[in-house]
Formats: structure tokens, sequence, C-alpha cells
């Protein structure tokens, strides 16, 4: 086994690469100086380690300057930091003399200075320091515990931080609870809009990795397939655009991904076309070709969701250079769709609406009456929905 392990050459970017897929917590160990002033560090290797005695345990690099001195305190402090602690984190990251600057603290039951406003501190004293390869492996006993604010804990994972987010049955049915509401109120203004432009304005959801169509409405008795409710996209790049800009910057990330991670000009593009979103506030595709590939990319998404990448890809390129082009002054254009978003109360996106233009070219002005319009309404709706809440 030990040969195995020697025969494979494995470069510290390769796994550092690697690991930074593996999310951590954050915790601060501090302990006090001989002058009674706080020192400590970060580590993200922290965890539990026994129940019965209660241990946990962290490694520390033989490299650090601060270790020696925690490495001598009777007591020492484990501080969990919380979601939105990160400016503390990033005090805590500085050099050694200044982390502590603008850090909020407090001494704990057991006299260890630990971080105000942390999910939890531990009070510990070292009980084992083994060595593990560059770095050492502390093992801790527990002397106290105490649960300071019960919030989502800080994590880090590619680089950057952020928090947990839960995708459980019960966050599941707040989630549709908050869309079914929110498509509630949005029934009368989509079925004024369709009526008023003659024309078919439609809702779509996201559900787990894709869109779903979740509500339509059209001009008197129009057929179409567009408003199948139930219907599936992949929420590929451009699809979907509207949950990735206002989504945050993991949704970003994650939408761009899945598009095709070595595509470096397709990330490019992607990136450009998510700031002139939020510069926007819409979603504009004009020409003719794109509706077509929509419109068969759904069709087949939605009698086979693994659709083979490459054909998805394919369609999406189509698609994605139709998608917010300056619109012409007086010349007349092709107009597929306005998609706008409608924001829950964090300014989430909750649904994304569109309103389809038709057979015959539009001017620029009769575009941007179509943009004005479903961008008031989707302000209606968020207001509806504001007004829904404070009654419950
Ligand atoms: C999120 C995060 C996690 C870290 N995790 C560890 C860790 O598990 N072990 C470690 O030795 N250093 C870790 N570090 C680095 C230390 O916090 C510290 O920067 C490093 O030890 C150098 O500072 P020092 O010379 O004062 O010890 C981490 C830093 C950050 C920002």
């Amino acid at each position: 086994m030990s040969e195995f392990v020697k025969s494979l050459e494995i470069s510290s970017d390769q796994l550092r690469q690697v690991m930074a897929q593996y999310p951590t917590g954050v915790v601060a160990i501090t302990s006090l100086s001989r002058d009674d002033r706080p020192q400590g560090m970060l580590v993200g290797s922290f965890m539990s380690l026994s129940l019965e005695p209660p241990l946990v345990t962290f490694m520390v690099a033989l490299t650090s300057s601060t270790w020696p001195a925690l490495k001598q305190s009777e007591r020492i402090g484990i501080s969990i930091l919380a979601h939105d602690q990160q400016e503390i984190c990033k005090k805590l990251s500085r050099s050694a003399a200044e982390r502590f600057s603008g850090v909020d603290w407090k001494l704990s039951s057991h006299g260890s200075p630990v971080i105000d406003g942390a999910v939890a501190s531990i009070d510990c004293e070292i009980a084992e320091v083994h060595r593990g390869g560059d770095h050492e492996i502390v093992v801790c006993r527990m002397l106290g515990l105490e649960i300071q604010r019960a919030v989502p804990a800080l994590l880090f994972s590619h680089g950057s931080y952020g928090r947990f987010s839960q995708r459980d049955e019960a966050g599941a049915a707040a989630s549709l609870g908050d869309l079914l509401a929110c498509l509630d109120a949005a029934r009368p203004h989509m079925a004024h809009l369709a009526e008023k432009f003659g024309t078919i304005v439609t809702a779509l959801a996201p559900s787990g990795d894709d869109l779903v169509v979740a509500g339509g409405a059209c001009a008197g008795s129009l057929p179409d397939n567009r408003i199948r409710v139930g219907h599936r996209l992949p929420s590929r790049a451009p699809l979907g655009s509207i949950f990735a800009a206002w989504g945050g910057p993991e949704a970003v990330e994650t939408w761009i991904r899945a598009v095709n991670p070595r595509d470096t000009q397709g990330e490019i593009a992607c990136r450009k076309l998510i700031q002139r979103i939020r510069e926007r506030g819409h979603v504009l595709s004009v020409a003719s070709s794109s509706s077509t590939h929509v419109a068969v990319l759904r069709e087949q998404y939605s009698e086979c969701p693994k659709l083979p990448l490459d054909i998805l890809r394919s369609r999406i390129n189509v698609v994605l250079e139709d998608y917010n082009r300056d619109l012409p002054a007086d010349e007349l254009i092709d107009f597929q769709f306005v998609s706008v978003p409608v924001l829950g109360d964090a300014q989430e996106p909750l649904v994304s609406l569109s309103l389809w233009g038709g057979e015959r070219p539009f001017s620029g002005k009769e575009i941007r009456e179509r943009v004005d319009a479903i961008t008031a309404a989707a302000q209606s709706i968020q207001r509806a929905r504001q007004d829904r809440g404070s009654v419950q």
C-alpha cells in the first residue's frame, strides 16, 4: 500500500485543486498571550473526533508561526464562524500582528478569548499532538461548549466563502409555497399583457437542474406549445440566464460550468451576457432562428432529459447569438421574447416571465413598449406578493 502511495506523483497544485472541491467550515483557534492579548489563527481542518471522551481535532502546518505560541497555552478557544462573518474571517487571515484589530472577542467561561457572534465556541485543552506529514494533528479535550447564535456556519469551498443552503423536504415545501403564491399573484398580470399585445406570456421556474414551464396566458384561445405547463428545459446558458443573473455568484458559476467547463469563449460570452442582463434588467431575444431552436429544445428535452450534451450545446449556441442585441433605431426586426425576473423577499428570482413576439417583424418602439410593460408587471407582482405577505 505504501509502495503504491509512493509511486503516485501528486503535485501540490493537483492536491489543492482536488481538495478545493471539498467544502470545510472555518474556525478560529485562539488563546491569550503571556501579556493577555488574543492570539490565534483560522483553520478549516477542524472536526469532531470522539464523543466519549469528548474530543475534537484539527491540523496545523509546521510552517505556522502562530501555532507554537498557541500550543504552549493551557487552554484554547475554538470559535465556529457564522456565514455572515466573512469580514471577520478576512481580518483573521491578516498577518499575525494585526489579526485581531477590529475583531470583537470576549472571554469564555474557561478564560479563552472567543470570537463574538460566532455560531458556537468551544473551550479545550490540548490532549495530544501527532506528526502527520508537513502538519501536526492536534487532539483537544473539550472542557465547555456554548452555542452563541444558531445560524448557518461559514463554509469555504473552491477558494471562496459561502453557506449551506438546505434542499430538504421542508425547504422544498417552503419554496413551492413561494412559487405558487408568486404564480397566483402573476396570473392577472399575465392575462392582461397577453390580451393587450395579442400574444403569449409564460412563466418559467427553476426545478432542480432544469427549468419548467410553470404557467402561461394567451390572447383568445391560441393553442401554443410554449405554454404547456410542465414542459422542461435545460438550465444551461443562455436558457435560465435570468436565474443565473439574479441568483448570485454561485448560480452564475454553476450555470456557466453546465455548458462546457473547457469552452473559454463560451464562458466569456456567458459572463458578458449576465452582466448585460443585470444592467438592462431583462433578457431580450431577437431574430428568428432562436425561437425554432428553443422550441425544438423544449420538445426534445421534455421527451428526453438526457439529450446528448453536444446536441444541447449546438442548439444553445444558436440561441446565444440572438440574446440582448441592440435594438435598431428605425428598421423592423424579428422579436422573439422579452423576459424579466420576479424577485422574492431576499431578491432571489422566483420565476422568469416572458412576453412573446409574433410572426411579423416589430419596430424598436414596439419592442421597447413590451419591455416596459412586462417590467412594470413584474414589479406589480412583487408588490402584490409583499402585500399578501404582510396581511398573513
Ligand atoms: C479558510 C482558511 C482555512 C485555513 N485552514 C488552515 C488549517 O487547517 N491549518 C493550517 O495550518 N492553516 C490553515 N489556514 C492558514 C492559517 O489560518 C494561517 O493563515 C497560517 O497559519 C499562517 O499564519 P501564521 O504564520 O500566523 O500561523 C487557513 C486559512 C484560511 C483562510
